[in-house]
């Protein structure tokens, strides 16, 4: 009799337990997925740096739980992306994922995480659809959404007097976005889009469009492309004789963690994005030092955000001392957070998006100097959020 209630009472408790129960003491499994290979290469490198970094600094711990790390190589393949995250989920059994940087791989990633509760910390992509209709109370991001710097660089670009713009992007989420945060900036601004230009990501031929471009003659251009892609960009807009006539505006991604491989080609470009090279604030100033220490490199906008992303887990986890299981308890913590980032402090939306400024960035010397701010607080509409 003894023994069947203790059956009855250990089969009630475990029919209660919540998904993925945790062992006291056990180690918190961080899936990391991110591009290794391909033209987002080295943002996926920057983010696993800055997200280590910020876990270092914590003595190797969040939430009190030493860190075990399972890596994927998500190698911006949407169509490998369903696949790479329940490998993460079913077969590596992880607390939290921290990915990615390309949209498209964002959204798969996003509705997995919805419909099976694992906690996803962004630490890049700017799908709006993350923090829009796909929002969930276990998603969260660090970065920005597309519309956010294309939004305040419409802002720059309709206050610098410029009528007639182009815009050139890859074609996909992240380009579409880009360009639609700037077209409703730069229309409420009085300006005019004379033409869309877009290529498939991540295709660097560029000549027959730049082409386009001198025959259109508009007033400036406005671009999203990142890493590799935004190095060739930048050299092909200078090879074809544009850069002097034709003035350059881009969401910051294009002149971010590029500028040594662009060069002179880069200089003077203007931008709009939530870091800059030059902040000099002591909490800047102490996390680059850090970073070049550890790594003999200079961070970058993506190292940013990856210890963003680890900042705000230890935030979320401090509260509910390591339990991954205690979603809404997370959220709410994370949600009244100041997050002490060296972009700047910020706070999280109701969507689980920043709230930050948009700095207005200029090339000078090889760096993306701050010239001023582009959008100040800028916040996400999350149309479509419903949390
Ligand atoms: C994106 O796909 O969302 C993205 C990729 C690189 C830089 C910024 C955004």
């Amino acid at each position: 009799m003894k023994t069947t209630l203790l059956a009855v009472a250990a089969a009630a408790t475990l029919a209660f337990a919540p998904a993925h129960a945790q062992a006291p003491g056990s180690k918190l499994k961080v899936g990391l997925m991110l591009p290794a290979t391909g033209t987002f290469a080295a943002l996926g490198n920057a983010i696993e740096n800055g997200f280590k970094l910020y876990v270092t600094e914590q003595g190797g711990k969040l939430g009190g739980r030493d860190i075990e790390y399972v890596k994927v190589d998500d190698e911006s393949d949407p169509a490998k992306a369903t696949d790479n995250v329940n490998k993460l989920i079913k077969r590596d059994n992880v607390d939290v994922i921290v990915g990615t940087v390309h949209s498209g791989v964002a959204m798969a990633m996003a509705k997995v995480a919805k419909d099976t509760g694992t906690l996803l910390m962004v630490p890049n992509a700017g799908a709006d659809a993350v923090t829009g209709p796909m929002c969930a109370q276990n998603i969260f991001r660090s970065s920005f959404t597309n519309y956010q710097p294309g939004y305040a660089m419409g802002e720059v670009v309709a206050k610098k007097g410029h009528k007639n713009v182009v815009t050139i992007t890859w074609k996909y989420a992240a380009g579409d976005e880009s360009v639609k945060g700037f077209k409703e900036a730069f229309e409420k601004g009085g300006g005019k889009v004379l033409k869309d230009l877009s290529l498939p990501f991540p295709g660097v031929e560029f000549q027959a469009l730049l082409t386009e471009i001198a025959s259109l003659k508009p007033d400036a251009v406005y671009t999203f492309f990142a890493g590799g892609g935004a190095v060739k960009f930048v050299k092909d807009y200078a090879a074809a004789g544009l850069k002097g006539k034709i003035p350059l505006y881009g969401a910051g991604f294009l002149t971010d963690g590029t500028l040594e491989a662009q060069g002179a080609d880069a200089e003077g470009l203007f931008t709009a994005l939530h870091y800059a090279d030059s902040l000099n604030t002591p909490r800047d100033n102490a996390f680059r030092l850090a970073y070049a220490k550890t790594y003999k490199l200079q961070p970058d906008v993506y190292a940013v955000q990856g210890y963003d992303a680890a900042q705000m887990l230890a935030v979320g986890l401090n509260a509910v001392k390591g339990d991954t299981t205690k979603k809404a308890e997370i959220a709410a913590a994370i949600r009244k957070a100041k997050i002490d980032s060296p972009r700047g402090a910020f706070t999280v939306s109701a969507n689980h998006n920043p709230v930050q400024d948009f700095y207005l960035r200029q090339v000078v010397k090889g760096e993306n100097k701050s010239v001023g701010i582009a959008s100040k607080a800028l916040v996400d509409p999350g149309r479509g959020c419903k949390m």
